[in-house]
């Protein structure tokens, strides 16, 4: 069998190829610590799990319109005016499965084979390959200086006449870094100039540390809804723990909005309307669990950061959002996969190699887990990347050697 040219050009995701390693060695009853996931361990909101039921006991789980519930778009609305001080309506919103979905079908809409878009180093690793999905041409853009955040000038010198997108996510996976209201102000108002499309992929704008706010990308613009550059990704999955429902919006101009419709009604259809009813009770219903997910994972941070900075030759930032931490390992390994499997083998914890997010000799280890699973493998780790440590290390019944 021949398979598209497109299809040649994807590759599988890192990520969910290590979940599926690790799955394999805890299965087999091996004791793998993971911090590479991607995923709050909290439950979902008790608001959710009741309006799921109540749903599934109705036995009416139907067909939607493909861009989503009214409830679900009036709840989107809430959060819109709630979280970024804009009043919009239904026209401007689509529920999708996942910001994920949301992302993609954003530049389907937007993007035609050879264009470019534009993102900064690090990346969420799927951008790449979503862009590469629609025929279109990635241009990753690196701080010369080394940071998580390019300058403006160096985003902007990145943006040509193919570029149609710029797509930015802050609190950014895997760096952690929330961009600061200076750069995001000036590379709206160029891109605004310009006719690029701004998208911003807010999934994890709620979870920032030290009494942080996240600068709210309409507040960088005076633009109306409608007639601004912005589109907004966001959802449920990360800040309420509800992964597997697979629930995400866009927020956008309407005649965006309503391409966007189109496409994923040919695509997928609706967003699962289970998933929908779910995701509204979560939106309306108490939000002390987020709360509490932001103070947990604050904690993780806390404690990940004071155990990196005792293993000697490690650079580590500490992290301002997301439940990431991306970390330079290069003065014990230059090649990120090759570590990765390394402290998997030797020691069985699950790191992700940096050079998925465009940055080798890094590793992202994540601390959405237990406090301590953190502890356990920063100690493991430690002990394996010291070369004048014990010859053995003992975890539970287990005993690793170098
Ligand atoms: C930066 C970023 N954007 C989007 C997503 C996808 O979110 P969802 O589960 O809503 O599809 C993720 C998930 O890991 C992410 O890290």
């Amino acid at each position: 069998m021949s398979f598209s040219k497109i299809a040649e050009s994807i590759g599988a995701s890192a990520t969910l190829q290590l979940n599926a390693q690790a799955g394999r060695m805890r299965t087999a009853g091996l004791p793998v610590i993971h911090l590479g996931g991607g995923e709050p361990k909290s439950k979902a909101p008790e608001s959710a799990i009741e309006a799921g039921i109540e749903m599934l006991q109705s036995g009416e789980i139907r067909y939607t319109p493909a861009s989503g519930t009214a409830a679900m778009k009036d709840a989107i609305i809430d959060y819109t005016e709630k979280h970024y001080g804009r009043k919009v309506e239904r026209g401007n919103v689509m529920a999708s499965a996942g910001a994920k979905q949301a992302i993609m079908v954003a530049l389907i809409a937007l993007v035609d084979p050879g264009d470019e878009v534009v993102y900064p180093v690090p990346f969420w690793v799927s951008y790449p390959e979503m862009v590469r999905l629609t025929g279109g041409v990635p241009v990753a853009v690196r701080p010369a200086d080394g940071s998580f955040q390019p300058t403006v000038e160096e985003m902007i010198a990145a943006i040509g006449p193919r570029t149609k997108v710029v797509l930015l996510n802050s609190p950014n996976n895997p760096s952690g870094k929330v961009f600061d209201r200076q750069f995001l102000e000036g590379l709206i108002s160029h891109c605004q100039e310009a006719g690029v499309v701004v998208m911003m992929d807010d999934i994890y704008h709620r979870l920032v540390f030290d009494g942080r706010q996240p600068v709210r990308c309409y507040d960088c613009t005076d633009q109306s809804v409608d007639d601004s550059c912005l589109v907004v990704l966001n959802g449920v999955s990360k800040q309420y723990a509800m992964t597997g429902f697979r629930i995400g919006w866009a927020v956008g101009p309407q005649n965006l909005i309503k391409v966007m419709s189109n496409i994923q009604s040919h695509q997928s259809g609706n967003p699962c309307s289970l998933s929908q009813h779910a995701a509204v009770a979560a939106i309306k219903g108490a939000q002390g669990s987020v709360s509490q997910l932001r103070k947990d994972l604050e904690n993780n941070r806390d404690e990940l950061v004071r155990l990196l900075r005792e293993i000697p030759g490690l650079k580590v930032d500490n992290p301002e959002g997301t439940f990431y931490c991306f970390c330079d390992f290069s003065a014990f390994d230059e090649n990120s996969t090759r570590l990765a499997a390394f402290l998997l083998e030797k020691v069985m914890v699950v790191t992700v190699p940096g050079i998925e997010f465009g940055m080798e000799g890094f590793l992202r280890l994540s601390y959405c887990g237990d406090a301590k699973d953190v502890v356990e493998g920063l100690r493991r780790i430690k002990w394996i990347l010291d070369a004048d440590g014990s010859a053995e290390l003992q975890a539970g019944d287990t005993v690793f050697t170098r």
